[in-house]
């Protein structure tokens, strides 16, 4: 009994060790593989990733650039969050037709709205062209040849490659520059807003319980892609049909129970997961930190006027939600490195790369890349650090330096001729007509004042009064003219004469010395990737999120995040009642919803014990860029979405930790459960493909 016992627990250590990392899903044969079936996955490589017969990957969909779908019926019906349609959501928006507050849903095909701008991009095919990228490229170069060759040869793959007229091609850079890999892919753009719950169900909890278990989000919402009558990708037109996909996801009806393997398939942003301490030390202790402080001197002061006014709340829901977003996430960040010891762990396998090196007579070629990183990254810190800063608040976080960031732009354009400078013009002009429409003078200057002393003492809230770009109109006027005349006004204005010195700087400046720095660091980085892999070659190497497809699997796990806690995998409805506060704008619930909770009317979404499940956790290593992910079954059928992190693990962006770190996924019953019961929706449900694979 008790040898059976540590058989069991050595056998799940073994299976935890072989979770985490982000995959190349054209690699998968072999040890993903196997790890897969050791999961309990059914699925075999081919399954996944295939040129030549439809796959699981002709499903999934880079989704505007920065999140994922996935198709889930023959008639091009996607999935993603409802985090990541929610500008689309809200641009239909009107106070007649709130579908932020309300939801949406399309009656008919002909009800479906198109949304300007929006795309999804499939991928044809992935190859390993890292030989043809870097040949002529030799030691003795310097950074700058490097990258020349590297971009001529990149150019020359891309020309060559055989691909549809309708087709694109990109070659990105995979584990620092070490191998590279050609993307064919396919990108439509007559993309249709379908349906979307209500914000009180897509976004319940909102900022509160954002990264953070248990979780009871609601965070989907539906698209369709629309082709033309050959089934190509073509710009909207009235005329476009329904897409017929390669492959679509059979939605599973079974649900999940803890144990069961779970494959999450993305296009996850950016991780690193090779940094050396140093690097690490120099992330959590100097950037995090004075970001982290820029954006709650900012928040603090938006939080305020957001709760004495509802104006202002409404106006700012947005903008708030993304400032605190990765605010929330920066903290966490730091939390569990220090938990984790990450630090020190990435400290001990330095040590036994050194040995390593040390035993295999490596010193002449590895010897000093360590201490050369550490010399730079310590030189490394304050210009990160600066840049960073300006970048918070020219950039993300206060509007009136972002439309002065914007007009230097525009400025600059001029000196490439009038044609350029109406582009840019065109731009701005839309860009602050955009910022003014939610736009609080006072609010603004609030965070110019809390946030300027991070980078100057030059500090002047008058500007706020004399300029032009508070109002709409006067900033449309200014915009007037030729460039000549544009510029001579804007240089007449206060807050453009106040901002133009600092962004003058920091293109003279901060920017070249980042770079320079930063390139040397990139350098030492790419041979020190090399060196690990060729001097430590069993431990587990999978390349940094770079925004390409990737598969990362595990199962549906509970966690242990501190002494005698214990974080059960699936959520309830019932814990959706738990948190209800009437009225309040993270936590209200919408009536209809409450109705079916009180009949427990769950229809065939309820799970074995009676419940509605809301949703679960997993092992599987996402990151952001996974939000709208399809979280697939053993068999190949969807079960839930990917949609955020918990708190204990957002560090795994570098340090994935298979103890501590899990993604949660919205329980495709849920989303089955609004669609169905609550929107009454049936239409969409019998365009999907429902499954019991279980049974
Ligand atoms: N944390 C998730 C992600 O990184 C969800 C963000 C959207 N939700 C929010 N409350 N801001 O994107
Ligand atoms: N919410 C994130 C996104 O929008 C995914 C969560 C994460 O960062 O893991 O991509």
């Amino acid at each position: 009994m008790k040898l059976f016992k540590i058989l069991v627990l050595f056998i799940t250590l073994q299976v935890s060790a072989q979770q985490g990392g982000m995959w190349i899903p054209s690699l998968l044969k072999g040890m993903n593989e196997n790890d897969m079936q050791a999961l309990g996955s059914k699925l075999t490589a081919k399954d996944i990733y295939d040129v030549n017969h439809s796959s699981l990957k002709d499903a999934i969909a880079h989704f505007n650039g920065g999140c994922t779908s996935e198709v889930i019926s023959k008639q091009g019906l996607i999935l993603t969050n409802h985090h990541c349609g929610y500008g689309q959501i809200q641009s239909h928006s009107s106070l007649e037709h709130d579908y932020l507050k309300e939801g949406f849903w399309a009656k008919s095909l002909a009800d479906e709205l198109p949304n300007e701008g929006l795309y999804v991009e499939f991928i044809v095919r992935i190859e390993d062209v890292t030989d043809r990228v870097l040949e002529g490229v030799t030691a003795d170069m310097t950074e700058k040849e490097k990258q020349a060759k590297t971009d001529g040869n990149s150019n020359r793959i891309q020309a060559a490659t055989k691909k549809e007229a309708w087709q694109d091609t990109k070659i990105k850079s995979f584990f620092k520059g070490n191998q590279y890999f050609l993307f064919v892919t396919e990108r439509f753009t007559d993309v249709r807003l379908v349906g979307a719950p209500p914000t009180s169900i897509g976004k319940f909890g909102s900022d509160t319980d954002n990264w953070v278990w248990p979780r009871h989000t609601g965070d989907f919402s539906i698209f369709r892609i629309y082709a033309d009558k050959n089934n190509r990708p073509a710009a909207y037109s009235k005329d476009n049909v329904p897409y017929k996909p390669k492959h679509f996801l059979p939605v599973s009806l079974d649900g999940i129970s803890e144990g069961d393997f779970t494959l999450v398939f993305g296009f996850p942003g950016t991780t690193q997961e090779y940094l050396p301490a140093v690097a690490i030390k120099e992330i959590t202790e100097e950037l995090n930190p004075s970001n982290i402080a820029i954006r709650e001197a900012a928040l603090k002061v938006i939080d305020a006027n957001m709760k004495a006014s509802d104006e202002i709340r409404i106006q700012y829901a947005s903008k708030q939600a993304r400032i605190a977003n990765a605010w929330k996430k920066w903290i966490g960040e730091n939390l569990g490195i220090k938990k984790s010891n990450a630090i020190a762990k990435r400290q001990a396998l330095e040590a036994e790369f050194t040995e390593a090196v040390k035993q295999k007579k490596l010193e002449n070629q590895y010897g000093n890349l360590l201490s050369e990183l550490e010399a730079r990254y310590d030189e490394f810190g304050a210009i990160d650090v600066k840049r960073s800063n300006f970048v918070e608040i020219f950039v993300r976080t206060n509007e009136l330096m972002q439309m002065m960031f914007r007009l230097s732009q525009m400025e600059a354009a001029a000196a490439k001729g009038e044609d350029t400078f109406n582009k840019a013009r065109t731009a701005v002009q839309s860009r602050i007509k955009g910022t003014l429409k939610d736009f609080n003078t006072e609010v603004d200057r609030g965070i110019y004042e809390a946030i300027m002393p991070f980078y100057t003492t030059n500090i002047d809230p008058s500007i706020y009064d004399k300029t032009a770009f508070t109002n709409v109109d006067n900033a449309m006027k200014v915009l007037e003219g030729s460039s000549a005349e544009v510029i001579e006004k804007l240089h007449q204005d206060a807050a453009y004469a106040y901002a133009k010195p600092f962004i003058d700087d920091f293109y003279t400046n901060v920017e070249p010395e980042f770079q320079e720095k930063n390139t040397a660091i990139n350098a030492l980085e790419t041979q020190y990737m090399k060196a690990l892999m060729e001097v430590l070659p069993n431990e587990r190497y999978y390349p940094d999120a770079n925004s390409t497809l990737r598969v990362t699997y595990g199962q549906v796990r509970g966690y242990g995040p501190r002494d005698a806690v214990y974080y059960e995998p699936v959520t309830y409805l019932d814990g959706v009642m738990e948190k209800y506060v009437p009225g309040d704008y993270e936590f209200d619930v919408p009536q209809k919803l409450q109705e079916l909770y009180a009949a427990k009317d769950y229809g065939r979404y309820a799970d074995a014990n009676g419940k509605l499940p809301v949703c679960f956790l997993g092992t599987n290593h996402t990151t952001g860029g996974n939000s709208g992910s399809p979280a697939i079954d053993a068999h190949g059928n969807l079960i839930g979405l990917n949609f955020d992190r918990v708190w204990e693990g957002t560090m795994s962006d570098m340090n994935y930790d298979p103890e501590i770190c899990r993604n949660i996924m919205v329980d495709v019953r849920y989303v089955l459960f609004i669609i169905d019961k609550y929107a009454g929706a049936e239409r969409l449900i019998k365009e999907m493909k429902l499954v019991h694979p279980k049974k």
